[in-house]
């Protein structure tokens, strides 16, 4: 019997749950494009990762003019790989730190998770629950989801998690675990992104590494979707008086025009890893994504757009706080959705949004107009 298309891609490419039914085939400035050549203004940029826009010239001339080698096995040595681990750290206001290199956000927190380990020697970690911080076994378990035990078996009673909903009650719950001195890393966001943008209180942060400091316990600060300009800073735990032991992050550290990831440690830390083949990526830095971050990186910083991207969020405020209550800094914001089906019914008027946790994100790109915020906060008014 003669397959039909669908029923071979079934077979052929594994889908976890019912795709979004929407072709694209192209990508431009802020918009994604379908097979039909109809534009949608894009209020999610793939996740935070498209923080430069799409079809960035001076990125994409960088990655195609590429003259270096096709790929450089990681324990040779590498310009290129120094070059970027300086740019990056010079990017932290502290400018120290030591970089590991990686493909992506999970395997950026898996260095993370392993560095914490070898620096304490101690096997518990504490995260908030439902949060997100990658696939692998051990993020999965970090935030234990019930779907996700049910499946793929009980996690570690090493895991550990606490609740948000209320800020004092995590914070009390945080410090009681982290006190109890057998803790060897707490992981979290600066901003809950994977649980709608959740904003922690400056004291959550203070107590938090208050208790961490006095214990040896690790603060990894995940800063896959919150990093490179989206809350306008640099980073977002540069809104708080935070001093991360670890950073992570991947997505906007290329804009999505390479496959690249980083563990940014202090180098006090970083020191736990130096034993034979405590680390390894085949893919982790390949030169081609190398380019791709250095050219973003400079980019973001020739177009001043973690700035801009304040500027844009403080006006993005302003119009969405007519109609709902959001939260969030710069282009990185939440709020709860009302009634379900925002996002789909945002996409029939041409807006990509995403919803997750009863509520609605937005991830703009950096770049976007005052025009552009207008057009979608009219959408979003319509349809929440
Ligand atoms: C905060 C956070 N951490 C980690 C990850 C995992 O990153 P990756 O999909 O690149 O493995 C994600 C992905 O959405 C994320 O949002």
């Amino acid at each position: 019997m003669k397959k039909s298309t669908t029923t071979k891609a079934k077979e052929f490419l594994f889908r976890d749950a019912p795709t979004i039914p929407l072709e694209i085939v192209d990508s431009g400035g802020r918009y994604i494009i379908d097979k039909d050549g109809k534009p949608y203004l894009d209020f999610t940029m793939g996740w935070c990762v498209g923080n430069a826009g799409w079809k960035k010239k001076a990125i994409i001339n960088a990655v195609k003019g590429f003259q270096g080698p096709d790929y450089v096995q990681p324990n040779f040595l590498y310009k290129r790989w120094d070059i970027l681990a300086e740019k990056l750290v010079c990017l932290l206001p502290h400018a120290r730190g030591t970089c590991f290199r990686a493909t992506g956000g999970t395997e950026a927190n898996e260095i993370a998770l392993k560095i914490a380990r070898a620096y304490n020697k101690r096997k518990k970690f504490l995260a908030f629950k439902g949060a997100y911080h990658g696939q692998s076994l051990a993020c999965l378990s970090l935030v234990r989801i019930p779907e996700h035990e049910e499946h793929f078996g009980t996690f570690s009673e090493d895991y550990l998690q606490i609740s948000t909903g209320d800020w004092a009650t995590a914070t009390q719950e945080a410090v009681q675990c982290i006190g109890r001195g057998n803790i060897s890393a707490f992981i979290s966001e600066p901003f809950i992104c994977n649980l709608g943008v959740l904003v922690p209180p400056q004291n959550f942060f203070d107590e938090v590494m208050e208790v961490c400091k006095k214990t040896n316990t690790l603060f990894i600060c995940d800063e896959v979707a919150t990093g490179f300009g989206r809350t306008g800073k640099w980073f977002g735990f540069e809104h708080y008086t935070l001093d991360p032991d670890i950073i992570t992050i991947a997505k906007g550290f290329s804009s999505g025009y390479g496959a690249i990831g980083a563990t940014i440690a202090k180098p006090e830390v970083a020191e736990a890893m130096r034993f034979e083949f405590s680390n390894y990526s085949t893919f982790g830095w390949h030169p081609l994504a190398v380019e791709a971050a250095i050219a973003n990186i400079n980019y973001l910083q020739k177009e001043n757009l973690p700035s801009k991207a304040k500027e844009s969020g403080v006006y993005l405020m302003k119009k969405l706080s007519a109609f709902c209550k959001p939260e969030g800094n710069g282009l990185c914001i939440g709020f709860n959705e009302p009634k379900k089906g925002t996002e789909i019914r945002c996409r029939k008027n041409g807006l990509m949004v995403s919803s997750i946790n009863n509520r609605i994100v937005l991830f703009p790109a950096l770049d976007v107009t005052k025009k552009e915020i207008d057009q979608a906060t009219e959408i979003l008014r319509k349809n929440v």
